[in-house]
């Protein structure tokens, strides 16, 4: 992963809003043709109403158009590995292939590499809808 991608996302972790669970994540996104879109956590005092940081990341990602996205960084503050939940595997599959790469990030850089279809095998996907 080249640096840009990781500080992207550690830049937007300084802007999550976590008062409540105190636990501030950033993601970023990178396109095949290079561009990068960042997201935070947003938390409410409604707790259910808040949302995670790739959640933000892919709401940037697709008001400026979309693209193939071909790596994914998320780190936490306060941990070594921030894995995605569960419902943003399947928000970022949306938009990724199962060789997307996934960085698992700590403050100062990647900590483990992983695959989207290693985090979401077996997923719901949308050609079963047709
Ligand atoms: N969070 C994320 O932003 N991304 C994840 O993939 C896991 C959890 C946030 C949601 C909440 O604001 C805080 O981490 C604690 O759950």
């Amino acid at each position: 992963m080249s640096h840009d991608l990781f500080e992207a996302a550690r830049t937007a972790m300084a802007r999550a809003y976590a008062p409540y669970s105190r636990f501030p994540v950033g993601a970023a996104l990178r396109t095949e043709d290079g561009r990068i879109f960042t997201g935070a956590n947003v938390e409410v005092a409604s707790y259910p109403e808040g949302w995670c940081a790739e959640t933000t990341a892919l709401g940037h990602y697709v008001m400026a158009g979309g693209g193939k996205i071909v790596e994914i960084a998320v780190l936490a503050e306060r941990v070594a590995k921030c894995s995605p939940c569960g419902g943003c595997r399947q928000r970022l599959a949306e938009f990724c292939g199962p060789e997307t790469k996934l960085y698992l990030c700590d403050s100062t850089g990647v900590t483990e590499t992983v695959t989207m279809g290693d985090m979401l095998p077996y997923g719901f996907r949308a050609d079963i809808l047709k």
